[in-house]
This record gives structure tokens, sequence and C-alpha cells, in this order.
């Protein structure tokens, strides 16, 4: 006989939602707000979740429980044998178009993966997957992608000198960079189809409550559809627009409809990129390593080439890390559409799972959990372990993973070329535990010409150990 799934106690519960719930809503779901940020930033409330959420390991052996969530009962996933059971089940049993999901995305993807269900999800999935190159290494467009990149951060760079990189300036760049890989050149400087898009994410952070703005959403919705139609009937060469007509689709697919989730995660990426930057800013050891990673590969392959690009074990591994340590999507929510299978009971229809991944990402049974370890990646450590999971596994897993992990490093190796950089805002030492929670949005950098001297780091005591020496690299 199945033992009923335990309940959290009312303080158990009200601790889950003070450190993690709460914070969760106030930080934005679709945009983050950088205000409730730097209060968050300032009490580390991710750290404080993290404690929690480690006493309920501990408290309950490692079995999901049922906590309150703002709008019901939630299963809250705390081992790593039932996050693998979720993630690898069937996208129809455990949908991803869980309630808050539908009440925000719905209001500037209404028609997106996310939300379709049934054969309508799985004719979107073929036709994302297809556009993105999923299942590639390299996207077919990488060259041109590698090329526009390189520009673009170019710009930035000479616009910065040998002085300040704000995280504004890189997004405004990386925005560039996103919309020429999306639409094509011509969407170069079209802020207002981002702008429209921020302004529908910020609306969606209120997962729909403000009914009074409807009428102006759709608006918003029409104006952004409008043009993405536009740029998709032009199909510009060398853009992902260009993919569509050998994609697979039917009537139903509705391709202009999938564009503004790629627009949004472009953002992602941007502060993926900006994350690790931060990271071997106060790593200038590891700086090091991965600037000599860019010579080899690019003497090898030729600068900013695919197959250079392809070649930085050491850059994948460290983007991968900076999205680890602070995951751009903190939360994997579920939502089950039918009784399922759980440990020998069945969970009905209509039940929200919640996997906290930010949390689990920072797991103390994590040799590495609060450090920048890229080695964790190369050796396959980290890849491999269930409690790490920045683009989800299985069947929810992000299409465009790998077209994020060309770009991403392919970004990573033009900032960090022929520049050091030394982080200004936020503080972080690499001799302390990295915070749980930082406000990205204030990164600043200080941008210097690499100098004579070798570079210094201060080590942590379990670093001069001896834990923290390279594996050899994988094959990957
Ligand atoms: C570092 C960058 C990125 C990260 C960390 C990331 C992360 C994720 C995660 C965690 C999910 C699953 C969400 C869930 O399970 O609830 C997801 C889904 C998705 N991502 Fe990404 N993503 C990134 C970049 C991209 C890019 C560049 C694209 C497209 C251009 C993209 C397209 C998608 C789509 C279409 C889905 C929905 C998948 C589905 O419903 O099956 N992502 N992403």
């Amino acid at each position: 006989m199945a033992k009923p799934i335990p309940r959290a106690t009312a303080l158990e519960n009200l601790r889950f939602s003070l450190t993690y719930t709460i914070p969760g809503l106030l930080r934005g779901a679709f945009t983050t707000q950088p205000r409730w940020l730097d209060l968050m930033a300032r009490l580390d409330t991710n750290r404080r979740a993290n404690d929690v959420v480690t006493k309920l390991r501990v408290r309950y052996g490692g079995r999901s429980i049922w906590v309150r969530g703002p709008v019901g009962p939630v299963l809250l996933v705390l081992s790593q044998g039932d996050i693998k059971r979720v993630l690898s089940a069937s996208d129809h049993a455990f949908s991803l178009a869980s309630p808050e999901k539908v009440a925000g995305l719905s209001l500037f993807q209404p028609d997106s993966l996310v939300l379709s269900a049934g054969e309508l999800r799985d004719d979107r999935k073929g036709f994302n997957e297809a556009v993105l190159a999923a299942e590639e290494r390299v996207h077919p467009l990488g060259d041109h992608f590698m090329t526009v990149v390189a520009d673009e951060m170019d710009v930035l760079l000479a616009g910065v000198g040998v002085g300040l990189l704000t995280r504004d300036a890189f997004d405004a760049a990386f925005a560039r960079a996103a919309r020429r890989i999306l639409f094509g050149d011509s969407a170069r400087n079209d802020i207002r189809i981002s702008r429209l898009l921020r302004a529908l994410r910020a609306e969606a952070n209120w997962l729909g409550l403000r009914t009074w703005r409807s009428r102006r959403n759709r608006a918003l919705l029409r104006r952004m559809n409008g043009k993405i139609r536009s740029y998709a009937a032009k199909a510009e060469p060398g853009s992902l627009m260009a993919m569509f007509a050998q994609a697979p689709s039917s009537a139903r697919t509705d391709p202009v409809g999938q564009v503004s989730h790629w627009l949004m995660a472009f953002d992602v990426l941007g502060m993926g990129i900006m994350q690790t930057l931060a990271l071997f800013a106060v790593h200038p050891l590891k700086a090091a390593e991965a600037a000599a990673d860019i010579r080899s590969a690019e003497e090898e392959y030729g600068k900013g080439t695919v197959a250079a690009v392809t070649a930085m074990p050491y850059l994948k591994a460290s983007l991968l890390e900076g999205l680890r340590l602070w995951a751009p999507v903190p939360t994997l929510m579920r939502v089950t559409t039918e009784p399922v299978d759980w440990h020998g009971d069945k969970l009905p229809a209509g039940v929200n799972v919640m996997i906290p991944a930010s949390l689990h990402h920072r797991n103390p049974q994590l040799g590495y959990a609060d450090r920048f370890a890229p080695e964790a990646w190369i050796s396959g450590e980290a890849g491999e372990d269930w409690w790490i999971n920045p683009f989800s596994r299985g069947r929810g897993q992000c299409p465009g993973a790998s077209l994020a992990l060309l770009i991403g490093p392919a970004a990573l190796a033009a900032l960090l070329r022929d520049r050091r950089y030394e982080l200004l805002e936020p503080q972080m030492r690499a001799d302390r535990p990295l915070p749980l929670t930082i406000n990205a949005a204030r990164f600043r950098f200080a941008v210097r010409l690499p100098g004579p001297s070798a570079p210094r780091e201060a080590v942590p005591e379990a670093r001069k150990a001896g834990a923290d020496s390279r594996p050899a690299p994988s094959q990957d």
C-alpha cells in the first residue's frame, strides 16, 4: 500500500512562501523587476529558501511533498528521482502549460508551443525543433550567426573602449544581434518590436489580473505579431525566418505565433552571458583559462568561426555554470492533465507540480554547489546530474539549447578575446560562497586591456585542498 504524499506543516508552508514563492512573484515571472531584486539580493532570499528546502529534504526523506501555493496545493519535488520522473514523463500527462504560465504567457504568446496541448503541441514542437535545429550541434545558419554576434559585440566594445560596460549597453547590443538572427539585418534597429514585447511581458507579471488593460494588451499583441508577420513574409536569407519554408508545418502550426517566445528567450541568453562574464571577472585565473581556449581554437580554425566556437569547451562549460548558479528559468512548473502513477499511488489530473530548479542547482550535496566550476561540465558530472536542469530535460527540454550554446560562447569569446573585466557591481568574491540571489540587471564592469602581470585570484579553502583542479577535457 503506497504511503500518502506528506504535507508540509503550517510553519514550513510559511517559510517556503516567504523565502521562495512570494519573492518569485515579486521578482517577476516573465520579466524581472530590478527594484524588488535589489531587496531580495540584499536578503539573499534564495539562500534562505535553499536552507528551507534542504531541511524539507531531510525531514521528509527526499519525498516530494504538498505545499500551499498562491492558488492551491502544489507538489514540491524534492528528490533527484522525482525530478527525473517528472521531466522524463510524457509532456501530455505532465503539461508545461501550468495555470500561471497560461495566465501570463497568453498575453504575448497565446499560440506558442508552451501553451499548446495534444496533437497541436506535437505539431508545433516539430516546427520549433526544425527552425531552431534542436537536434543539431551546429545550426545550419551558424556561420552567419557567428558573424552577426561578432559584429554586434565589436560595435559594443568600440563604444565602451577601456571604460564602463553596463548591463543596459550589453542588452541593447545583444538585442540587435537577436533581431538580426531572428528576423534578418533589416530588423537590426527595430527597437519597437522589442519594446512591444517588453510591455507585454511586464503586463504578464500581473498574471492577467489587470483585466481593465485587456483591450490595450490585445492591441500591443496585434502590433507585435503584425511586425513578426511582415518579417516572416520577407524571409531574409540568413535569418530564422528563412528556415520556415523547410520546417514541417500544418494549417494549425501558426509559425508567427511561435516567435515571441524566441525573442524573449534571447533575453534569457543575454542574462546568462552577463552572469558568466561576471564569474570570469571575479575568477581571473579561469578567465585566463578561457582566453587560452579562445586563442588555441581561433589559431586553429580562424577568428569567430563556427569551427572555432565549437572547439571552446571551457567557454561552453562556463556558460552552463552561469546558468546553473543563477538559473534564469528558476522554477519548472508542470500540471497533470490525467491521472498519473506516483510511487504506486495515483496523482489526479489538475495537480500543479513544482521543481525549484534554482535551489536544486545549489543543493549542498553538490561538492561545487556555491562555486564557479566549469570543470564539472567538462567532466560530464554536472550534465549527467538530474539536480541540474538549466535547459530542462525530456519532452519539455528547451529546443533552443543548442543554438544558445553556440551563440552564447561566441559572444563570450568576442568579449573576452582582448579584454579583462573587473566587476564593479554587484559585489562578489571568489573566496566566498557565491550568493544565490543577485540582481543581474545591475551588472557593471570596468573594461581593461589585458595587463602584463599574471592574474591573481583569491583561493577559497576547499580549492586550496585541490578540489578545483581541472580534469581532462571530454570529447565534447
Ligand atoms: C540560455 C538560454 C536559454 C535557457 C536557459 C532556456 C531555458 C529553457 C527552459 C528551462 C525551458 C523549459 C521550461 C519548462 O520546462 O517549463 C525552455 C523552453 C523553451 N525554450 Fe529555452 N532557454 C534558452 C534559450 C532559448 C532560445 C535561444 C530559444 C529560441 C530561439 C528558446 C526556445 C524555447 C522554447 C520554444 C521552449 C518551449 C519548449 C516546450 O514547450 O517544449 N530557448 N527554455
